[in-house]
């Protein structure tokens, strides 16, 4: 990665400064790029809010978030005033024309190469379209790519104003300006996904619908929605987490090998992905999604109240906690193979997973009896809070008799690289300083990942579950989602570190 004498210098103008994003992910990420010498020898921050806070107040509120959510835990005070010195703030309202007329002087900074300007949109989604079409004011932005903004999910609400979203940005800018965040693509794990298919020859022939039965994807949280209720209660799993992390996942496990490691390269394959996903119709929704709802329950011996009940919740509310779907691939390396997607809040732990569950051997040479526990192999990838790969095979168990027992062959992140892994937001930020789009979602991607899930929300949005809340807090989801799997004859795969012999890696 380059260093930082190496890098062209560059202000970052953060729309949104005084918000919880900008405090837990966005400084804490430049704080520690800063610490590792990925920041350019010459750069600013300039935070942009309308919060009444002076650049001494702000500095303080980005420090307890550094202290609360960095990784390498509180900051030093040295390195912390080091980096604080490139900390600065403008407090105005987004549509105010004289904050942009003093942005457009922010390049007049004397220093012998002219910095590049990323405009970071961390604000509430209703102030997006405010702050671009003021971008317009700039006459020389568009298509230079000193130039580029980077915009934050939900990226849209649906098709249509996510293709509203698109034509006001590309209003403004060009394509290869625009970085729309999916920070689950800045995972270490997640971009191990294409080294670990694409640079070892023995899975390609397996990777398919010779070989595999299906893939399930599971994302499950234990937190709640915490002080999120506004934004969540018009969300829902579905278009808080599908849309965009468990699709991705889908893409990446689904596509084709790209001919170079190239930004278009790999996103026009995981653009086919998605087209090739079977439309469902509104009158097939019941049987491909299943949506749920936290009601009340009980977490590390702990009660937890029902959604319904959380802050800035509506108590009659109608919106998914969990959602499950089932989705087909219909090319050739997938016809037939279902994809089962889950994800949900309050659920009995935080683990990210994707399960290739193979087909069974054709064949048993052993005596019944003594293949009692077997399983079909099944590779796990685990993508956190534990980082891993496990392979899950039989082997004869020692003793008299052929007895098989099923065995894993496994590899965890920690103990391979013994170092730690950069949070996704450091490897996006590097990639936005660098100029390289390769992580981040490009306007088709985002259209084709609303097409799959908007006949699902309309069905979701016209009909009232009746059944809400339906699963306790603590609970893998509700009993409709094992029918959605058990009408195939499969099960959910219980992730790989909740076996009671836990299998895997473990880091908590
Ligand atoms: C965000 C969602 O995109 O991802 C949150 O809006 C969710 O609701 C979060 O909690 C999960 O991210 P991570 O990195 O903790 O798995």
């Amino acid at each position: 990665m380059n260093k930082s004498s190496q890098m062209e210098p560059v202000i970052i103008v953060l729309f949104g400064a005084s918000g919880d994003l900008s405090a837990r992910k966005v400084i804490p990420a430049l704080y520690n790029l800063h610490l590792d010498g990925l920041l350019p020898q010459q750069y600013a921050i300039v935070g942009v809010a309308r919060s009444s806070l002076t650049e001494e107040t702000l500095r303080e509120r980005f420090r307890q978030g550094v202290d609360q959510y960095s990784r390498r835990g509180p900051a030093k005070e040295q390195e912390w005033d080091a980096f604080a010195e490139h900390l600065h703030y403008i407090q105005s309202n987004y549509d105010e024309p004289t904050l942009y007329d003093r942005l457009t002087k922010l390049g007049d900074t004397g220093w012998e190469t002219p910095p590049n300007i990323v405009f970071y949109l961390a604000t509430p989604p209703n102030l997006f379209t405010i702050v671009i079409d003021q971008l317009g004011r700039f006459s020389e932005l568009q298509g230079d790519i000193r130039y580029r903004i980077v915009i934050e999910k939900p990226f849209g609400h649906d098709l249509h104003s996510a293709k509203a979203l698109n034509q006001r940005l590309l209003q403004v800018f060009e394509e290869k300006q625009i970085y729309r965040i999916d920070h689950y693509l800045g995972k270490e794990t997640v971009q191990n996904i294409l080294a670990f298919r694409f640079g070892n020859a023995m899975w390609e022939p397996v990777w398919n619908r010779n070989f595999i039965d299906h893939v399930q994807i599971t994302v499950s949280e234990k937190i709640g929605i915490g002080r999120r209720g506004q934004y969540y209660d018009s969300a829902g799993a579905l278009r808080d987490m599908i849309q965009n992390h468990l699709m991705q996942l889908l893409c990446l496990i689904a596509m084709e090998a790209p001919t170079e490691f190239t930004a278009d390269q790999i996103r026009n394959k995981k653009v086919d992905v998605m087209h090739a996903i079977r439309a469902i119709n509104k009158a097939d929704v019941p049987a491909f999604a299943v949506r749920g709802q936290y009601g009340q329950g009980w977490m590390d011996g702990q009660p937890v109240q029902a959604y319904r009940c959380e802050k800035d919740v509506d108590i009659n509310s109608n919106t998914e906690t969990f959602a499950a779907l089932k989705l087909f691939v219909d090319n050739w390396r997938w016809q037939g193979v279902p994809f089962y997607l889950r994800t949900g809040k309050c659920m009995p732990g935080r683990v990210s997973e994707i399960s290739l569950q193979f087909r069974p051997v054709p064949h048993h040479p052993f005596a019944h009896l003594n293949t009692q526990v077997f399983q079909p192999n099944r590779l796990v990838l685990q993508i956190e809070p534990n980082e891993g790969v496990v392979l899950r095979t039989q082997a004869k168990e020692p003793g008299m008799g052929m007895k098989l027992k099923p065995v894993d062959m496994s590899y965890c992140y920690q103990d391979v690289f013994h170092q730690a892994s950069p949070d996704a937001y450091e490897t996006l930020l590097v990639d936005i300083m660098r100029n390289d789009p390769g992580l981040f979602m490009r306007a088709d991607q985002v259209e084709a990942a609303w097409s799959v899930i908007d006949p699902i929300l309309e069905v979701w949005s016209e009909n009232t579950e009746l059944n809400f809340p339906n699963y306790q807090a603590g609970q893998w989801g509700p009993p409709e989602a094992e029918s959605l799997v058990a009408q195939d004859r499969r099960t959910w795969l219980l992730p790989i570190s909740f076996e009671p012999k836990r299998g895997g890696c473990s880091v908590e």
